[in-house]
């Protein structure tokens, strides 16, 4: 079984899922990273020399390389929820945590989350808050959602997920 985070861009998927590997089992793999290895360049210059339906093919295929493994927590990319294949294929053998912060959480993160995300580059405030209200109903169809707040340690939504994860298994049994 494995874990999957998804969430807006700069919600914390990265540091988050750090802090659950680092805290139980479950070893680490992230989509974003697997797309940069497997194109061999940046996102940013997958987006500028490919453009986005090139990076979402290579995503697919990332996701569909990480949903085949199992004891992972798997940091995925803001977008892959909008592709229900992708859900589809990571709920096989995942659980689907969505991490959910206000706007305004995303707002002050923007500075420092800019420059690696072609997605935030260029982009008015209205933009960026246009896109995270159009996600919110892929986001939604999570199996698991966690309100996410500045100030709070990483290990503490780690030590969060860890026990939602274990009830909502109970749960589903
Ligand atoms: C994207 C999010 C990025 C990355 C790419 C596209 C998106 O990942 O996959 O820039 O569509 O929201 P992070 O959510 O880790 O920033």
């Amino acid at each position: 079984m494995n874990i999957v985070l998804t969430g807006f861009m700069a919600s914390g998927k990265t540091q988050i899922s750090k802090a659950i590997a680092a805290a139980s089992k479950y070893k680490l793999i992230d989509t974003d990273d697997m797309i940069v290895e497997a194109a061999g360049k940046s996102i940013n210059r997958i987006f500028s020399e490919d453009g986005e339906t090139e990076f979402r093919l290579i995503e697919r295929d990332a996701i569909c390389r990480a949903a085949a493994l199992d004891g992972y927590v798997i940091a995925t990319g803001g977008g892959v929820p909008t592709n229900r294949a992708n859900m589809d294929e990571l709920r096989k053998n995942g659980i689907i945590v969505n991490l959910a912060p206000n706007f305004s959480v995303i707002q002050e993160r923007l500075e420092s989350a800019r420059s690696s995300r072609p997605l935030l580059r260029n982009q008015s405030i209205d933009e960026i808050k246009k896109r995270f209200d159009d996600r919110k109903p892929f986001y939604e169809e999570c199996d698991i959602k966690i309100n996410i707040i500045n100030g709070r340690t990483p290990h503490s939504y780690a030590i969060e997920i860890l026990k939602a994860v274990e009830s909502y298994i109970k749960t589903k049994r």
